[in-house]
């Protein structure tokens, strides 16, 4: 693994050190993350050029595919290279219609933790991400957080995050067992969660943006095409750049199925933004929202 991955780490506790770049495995499965990948030899070669450039934090879930990716993961990296730490999610299931359904009782929750053990072909998890929904209440996360700061207390996760949480649903979590990660739905263009961002940074938590390249609706913005073709990068390196510049905590985890995608989102990283340059980035709001 290479020593020197640009962006540098971040410690969330003492099991858990990870470079700020990673790797997001959702787009290895097939359309909407579901079925095979469209090219297996490029999704395995993918995986170890993650390893390859030294990335440490690469998310996924046993729900991609369903199981394929986490398939893949294994196929691709184990034994696991020293450092590299695999963050995963439960708290969904895939119904045959590619929908992603909440799967938040206990059995489900218990069963999900040891599929991903199973299927990584670990005996404990680094990073176990509760998948909430938007429509839930704030004290609908305790009990399925709870179950997992019992399987955590059981040794089969080290640590515990929080995806599509609010605020006060990260405060609740945090009084059961300690929250490391927070990851939302957060880019250039969609900053709903400014506040939070912030706030975690004062914690010393992770923010991990999902869709920090938009998901499957790309980036478009003139600023971002502007500041791109000023600084000799892509709009997407842009929009990963002022991500890394926004917090001290934000780890990024962009996807892609694609080694050259890879090495751009890789080389972000190294992309200084000017004054002028962030002030107009700073300016850019998504209409939609
Ligand atoms: N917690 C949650 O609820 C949740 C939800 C969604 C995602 N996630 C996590 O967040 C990670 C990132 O999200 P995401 O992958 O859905 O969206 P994303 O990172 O915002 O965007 C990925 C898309 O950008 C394309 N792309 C990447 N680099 C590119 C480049 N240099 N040029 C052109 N296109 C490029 C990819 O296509 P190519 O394959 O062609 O590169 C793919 O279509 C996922 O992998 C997953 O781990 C979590």
């Amino acid at each position: 693994m290479s020593d020197v991955l640009p962006g540098g780490t971040l410690r969330l506790s003492e099991t858990l050190t990870v470079t700020r770049v990673g790797y997001g495995a959702l787009q290895l499965a097939g359309p909407m993350a579901y079925g095979p990948p469209r090219d297996r030899d490029e999704a395995l070669a993918v995986l170890r050029a993650v390893a390859a450039a030294g990335i440490t934090h690469l998310d996924t879930s046993d729900y991609y595919g369903p199981h394929l990716v986490n398939g893949l993961v294994r196929e691709a990296l184990h034994p696991y290279p020293e450092g590299l730490r695999i963050a995963t999610k439960v708290g969904a299931r895939r119904t045959a219609e590619r929908g992603w359904p909440a799967a938040l009782s206990r059995p489900e929750l218990v069963q999900a933790v040891h599929d991903n053990l199973d299927h990584l072909g670990v005996e404990a998890l680094d990073l176990v991400n509760l998948r909430m929904t938007d429509t839930l209440a704030a004290d609908d996360i305790v009990e399925p957080f709870t179950v997992l700061a019992e399987l955590r207390e059981q040794g089969l996760i080290r640590n515990l995050g929080v995806s599509n949480v609010s605020a006060q649903q990260v405060r609740t979590a945090q009084r059961i067992a300690p929250v490391v990660a927070v990851q939302n739905h957060y880019n250039i263009a969609f900053r709903q969660d400014d506040a939070l961002v912030d706030w975690c940074a004062e914690q010393g938590i992770a923010f991990v943006p999902f869709w920090p390249l938009g998901g499957f609706r790309p980036l478009q913005a003139k600023a971002l095409e502007q500041a791109a073709a000023d600084l000799g990068a892509t709009p997407r390196q842009i929009a990963l750049a002022w991500l890394l510049h926004r917090s001290p905590t934000m780890l990024l985890i962009p996807g892609t199925s694609t080694r050259a995608h890879l090495a751009q989102s890789i080389a972000a990283a190294t992309i200084a933004l000017p004054d002028r340059a962030l002030r107009t980035l700073n300016a850019i709001a998504d209409p939609a929202h």
